[in-house]
């Protein structure tokens, strides 16, 4: 005589309808019910593996588990991941293979779908699948696995569709980005606080250097004229380059001062007509236009949003250099900016001596210049000072020339962006 094990016998869920008379009747015999559990078992594996037989070639782990934890379809993938043949585990327990699904984490879950027919999801970690994380080959995968009810055969119920995802690349990627972001945001927060401070020493030491440095000028200065023709010619020239020296480097110290102020003065930005930011920057230069008859050509500027004093600075450096670089030729300077989607495109074209373009980026940078001393003067900071008032404003700075065929500065600020900085 065949016996059925109790356990089978209580999950077993009779059909509302039509009620096997067999479980009416006190003398069925054990081997009928048994018969029977097993047809009604067939039953749902059958209509199962009719329904989601289409799930079987998709490259994610689908199986159907019934109220009791008994299999009844199991796909492709899952035979692949795990190597249990789906004729092997289908109408078994599931946790005869994994007993680990018998942990609290895993019943509680399972039993909100299969009583409750409320989804569930296992995270996306090592250790949190339904199927082991590692697979009968070594290999380690993290699976997201997805729970969600299905009314049963009986339609008195709930199955339990479970699909498992391999998100191992995915998540290991996730991961590395987070990493990586990390690193860069440490990285870029280091930047800023070591180039707040350089600024800020910047700015003390010109600021501080200011008072001895004019002290040093003035006195030799008033060597130089006191004992003007009253010592040798070589003690003279001494003191000379003496005054030189010292007013040079005043001259540098005032520039860098300007340059680090343009960080620790910021003012609120507000809307700005640059015509009107032009016609000051042209009266500044005045003299300069005027001893070199300098001709300027424009197109209407717009208004944009900014701190006036800089930009005022920015055309006027812009401007001095379009005259200082100037060739044989009498200064022709066109000027101009054209809209671009979010942005203002300006433009200072000159006919002066041109820039060699392999030297293009590095005239941005502080202190760094093409020509000697006696050849031009200038302390080598005022495109320095250009691009820092750019970027400060959310734009980009650059040069197209050639040497002999003059040189046209571009830079671009936003189009009427509110920028507080
Ligand atoms: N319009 C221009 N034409 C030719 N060369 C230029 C022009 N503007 C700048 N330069 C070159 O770029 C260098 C850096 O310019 P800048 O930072 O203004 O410093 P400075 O004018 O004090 O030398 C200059 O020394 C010069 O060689
Ligand atoms: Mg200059």
């Amino acid at each position: 005589m065949v016996v059925i094990p109790l356990p089978l016998l209580s999950h077993l869920r009779v059909p509302a309808s039509p009620r096997p008379h067999v479980f009416l009747d006190n003398d069925i015999s054990t081997l009928t019910c048994y018969q029977w559990v097993l047809g009604v078992m067939i039953n749902e594996i059958e209509q199962i593996t009719q329904k989601f037989s289409v799930l079987d070639y998709v490259p994610v782990g689908f199986c159907v588990l019934r109220e009791d934890f008994v299999v009844l379809f199991w796909n492709n993938c899952l035979e692949e991941w795990t190597q249990i043949p789906k004729t092997e585990v289908v109408g078994k327990n599931l946790s005869t293979y994994f007993t680990h699904i018998n942990q609290p984490k895993y019943q509680i879950r399972l039993r909100q779908v299969l009583a409750n027919g409320l989804p569930a999801i296992f995270s996306a970690q090592l250790h949190q699948s339904l199927i082991p994380s590692t697979l009968p080959n070594g290999q380690q995968r993290i699976q997201q696995t997805t729970v969600t009810a299905i009314p049963n055969a009986q339609g008195e119920g709930f199955y339990a569709l479970i699909a498992i995802q391999d998100v191992t690349e995915v998540t290991n990627r996730i991961q590395a980005y987070r990493t990586e972001l990390k690193q860069r945001t440490q990285i870029e927060t280091e930047l800023k606080r070591s180039n707040a401070e350089l600024e800020q020493f910047a700015y003390v030491a010109s600021h501080d250097l200011q008072e001895p440095l004019r002290m040093v000028t003035s006195f030799t200065k008033l060597l130089g004229q006191k004992y003007a023709n009253q010592l040798d010619e070589q003690a003279d020239q001494i003191i000379n380059f003496a005054v030189d020296g010292a007013t040079r480097m005043q001259a540098l110290i005032n520039d860098l001062l300007s340059y680090s102020r343009l960080n620790t003065q910021k003012k609120s930005f507000q809307p700005t007509d640059c015509q009107a930011v032009l016609e000051k920057a042209l009266y500044n230069l005045q003299l300069l236009i005027v001893e070199n008859n300098a001709k300027l050509r424009q197109s209407p500027l717009p208004t944009v949003i900014g701190d006036e004093t800089q930009l005022v600075q920015l055309f006027q450096n812009l401007i001095s250099n379009a005259i200082k670089y100037r060739s044989q030729q009498t200064p022709a300077i066109d000027l101009g900016a054209e809209r671009q989607k979010d942005k203002w495109l300006f433009w200072i074209r000159d006919n002066g001596i041109g820039i060699n373009p392999e030297q293009s980026e590095r005239i941005f940078l502080i202190f760094q210049r093409l020509h000697t001393r006696n050849q031009y003067s200038g302390t080598g900071i005022g495109l320095a000072i250009c691009k820092k008032i750019v970027e400060n404003h959310g734009g980009q700075i650059w040069v197209k020339s050639a040497p002999g065929e003059g040189s046209t500065f571009y830079f671009t600020l936003p189009y009427l962006v509110d920028r507080h900085t």
